[in-house]
């Protein structure tokens, strides 16, 4: 069976509704950022402060490639996977891809809980997530579904995933 794939914007609940998502189903749980710092033997801030942006995204791109080639599993992106179109096409190709979305004011909220973002550690935080969501804005709606999580639980997000897959989105 086809991979499902959650793409979005930092924030939006990736993450959280992947790895629900994957327990519901039974499937492996792949999520790309944790395997890019597992790959790296460092967290995501410290890649970007030691390496580099590009060399972050060459890392993630080959860990899409490994994860495209999997079979049944749930695959949560980091949010800059839509800039790459070889890793929308290898990820499309044998997956059914999902986007999450939140409100600009939600995004806030939820990516100021923690300081592990590196583009956002900023204090000028706040104009970079509308410059990226205004810049990302139309990459990340070519999707297969595309669900809003402002008013949503990862359960409840979870919930509409499955119907969608059962009414034969898969
Ligand atoms: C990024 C999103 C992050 C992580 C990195 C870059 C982005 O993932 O990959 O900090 O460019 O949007 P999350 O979307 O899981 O926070």
């Amino acid at each position: 069976m086809k991979n499902i794939v959650l793409i979005g914007f930092m924030g939006t609940g990736k993450t959280s509704t992947g790895r629900l998502l994957a327990s519901r189903l039974g499937r492996t749980f792949i999520d790309i950022d944790k395997k890019v710092e597992e790959q790296v033997g460092m967290t995501i801030t410290e890649i970007f402060a030691r390496y580099g942006e590009e060399f972050f995204r060459r890392t993630e791109h080959n860990l899409i490639a490994e994860a495209a080639a999997a079979e049944n599993a749930v695959i949560a992106t980091g949010g800059g996977v839509v800039l790459s179109q070889d890793n929308m096409s290898l990820l499309r190709a044998n997956g059914v891809i999902i986007s999450l979305s939140a409100s600009i004011g939600t995004i806030i909220e939820r990516t100021g809980r923690r300081d592990t973002r590196p583009l956002l550690n900023r204090p000028d935080r706040e104009q970079v997530i509308e410059k990226l969501l205004t810049e990302r804005a139309g990459l990340y709606q070519d999707a297969d579904l595309c669900l809003s999580t402002d008013e949503c639980s990862p359960q409840q997000t979870v919930d509409k995933i499955i119907r969608f897959l059962r009414q034969g989105g898969l």
